[in-house]
């Protein structure tokens, strides 16, 4: 245990002797949290929290966030810093072993990312096995999940070898897999990695050359992409990291936990906001149809939500939007896109809304997914790729996640309990006593 013990909670429980004290543990910054481990066997009841909103699931070392002012350290280091003076690859590296590496340790990281970038030949057969109408995050969960099929030399997840080499070759292949998946779609041929081109690089050749021609990545849009990847590497105890990280308490192997996080992700509420988001503009279709798209918004019995807004733990701007917005500036600019309707759309939505007492009443901001998509869809990625782009850049997050996990010596395998309301004992009732 990393936290500091220090005061505690009491809980009585009313109308009986039962009192339980509960330690309070600190951690560097951010909330203190209440121990309840004895709390069952003190006082016989479960807290009770759907969606873990109020609950601290692990200590971490990796991300830090600040909902209310609107902060996210990666390591300590302020998102706005790593996005504007770091690289994907070696966010990758501060992630995955806690400092930013110096040039020795950045060769050497690199070196060993670039080595596993290749898929083992029988994977391609496996992408003939889908229809091309599939969606790519479907393709994505079916092939992440079957690499356990091919690297039966690193599942050993007690390994620290194993452990290192599995997590090179997700961070590696997730690219590669990922522009197979569109290629397959629209019936080009896949493109094999270059080890002489930088992450984003390699991942932008993979997605648009075509083996009849030497492919040219324009350097503005690799930089975007690089810096998309960043802002999209980790979150904190989000619903896809905590999928892994409960997948990874049973001692499943890696490629399977990434599995999982995959498939968790690809909800709208989550990674597949990003996709619902250009749904929604292009719903709308014209700045004068805000006011209605608000109101009905607004309307409890519409079900309809602002994509792309509200955050669990922000309740102030996502620093990501920021820089996401300031991207996408540059990104249009760079392509020569003057006034792009869906950006124009978005940000006059974005103007409503955030001066819409709903909005700000709820202390809904936009979050990372209300820009992505618009900066996506003008560097050619079509809608169903952005979340596989979010999961290409997260699973950075969740193998580091998951490394720190199987690490942590207090690690147990993760078994919520509930709060039962269903029907009391009873007996079975012979078929002909059922009326
Ligand atoms: C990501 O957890 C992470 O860190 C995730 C992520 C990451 O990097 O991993 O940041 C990535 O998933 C970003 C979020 C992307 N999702 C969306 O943009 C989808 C739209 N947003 C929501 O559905 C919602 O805001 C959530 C799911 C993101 C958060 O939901 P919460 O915290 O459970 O909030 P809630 O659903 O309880 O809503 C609180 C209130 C409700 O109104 P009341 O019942 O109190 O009257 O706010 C309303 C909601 O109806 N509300 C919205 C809204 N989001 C919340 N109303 C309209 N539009 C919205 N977008």
């Amino acid at each position: 245990m990393s936290g500091t013990a220090n005061g505690s909670i009491t809980l009585t429980v009313e109308g009986s002797n039962k009192a339980t004290r509960l330690p309070l543990l600190h951690g560097s910054i951010g909330p203190a949290v209440a121990d309840i481990r004895k709390l069952y066997g003190d006082l016989g009841v479960f807290t009770y929290d759907p969606g873990y909103g109020a609950t601290a699931s692990c200590e971490s070392r990796i991300t830090y966030i600040d909902g209310d002012e609107g902060v996210l350290l990666y390591r300590g280091y302020p998102i706005e810093q790593l996005a504007e003076h770091s690289t994907f690859l070696e966010v990758a590296h501060l992630l995955l072993n806690g400092e930013l590496p110096n040039r020795a340790e950045s060769q050497s990281f690199e070196r060993g990312i670039l080595r596993h970038t290749m898929l083992h030949e029988q994977i391609r057969s496996f992408y003939n096995g889908f229809r091309r109408d599939a969606h790519p995050m479907a393709v994505l969960c079916g092939v992440v999940g079957a690499l356990s099929a091919f690297y039966h030399d690193s599942l050993d997840i007690n390994d620290p070898e194993h452990r290192r080499i599995s997590a090179f070759r997700l961070i590696a292949k997730m690219p590669t897999i990922a522009a197979w998946a569109y290629k397959y779609s629209i019936g080009q041929p896949f493109m094999y990695p270059r080890n002489d081109l930088g992450y984003a690089e390699n991942f932008l050749h993979m997605m648009n050359g075509v083996p009849t021609e030497s492919s040219y990545v324009n350097p503005v849009l690799s930089r975007a992409m690089d810096r998309i990847l960043i802002l999209h590497a980790d979150h904190e105890q989000n619903a896809s990291t905590s999928t892994v990280r409960l997948a990874g308490s049973t001692g499943a192997n890696p490629f399977a936990c990434i599995a999982a996080g995959i498939a968790s992700l690809w909800g709208p509420a989550h990674g597949g906001a990003n996709e619902a988001v250009l749904k929604m503009l292009g719903e709308i279709g014209h700045i004068d149809r805000i006011p209605d798209f608000i109101a009905r918004v607004k309307d409890k019995n519409s079900n309809v939500r602002l994509m792309g807004f509200g955050h669990r733990v922000y309740k102030n701007y996502d620093p990501r939007a920021k820089i996401m917005e300031r991207t996408c500036h540059e990104v249009l600019a760079e392509l020569g896109i003057k006034d792009d309707p869906l950006l124009d759309l978005a940000m006059e939505l974005e103007r409503v809304a955030l001066s819409d007492e709903y909005f700000i009443s709820k202390k809904l901001y936009p979050n990372v997914d209300f820009y992505s998509g618009i900066i996506l869809k003008a560097m050619g990625f079509p809608t169903h790729m952005f979340t596989v782009l979010f999961a290409v850049a997260r699973t950075v997050g969740w193998i580091s996640q998951w490394k720190e996990m199987i690490e942590d010596p207090l690690q147990r395998i993760g078994r919520p309990r509930q709060l039962y309301i269903g029907p009391t004992q009873r007996d079975f009732v012979p078929m002909e006593q059922r009326g």
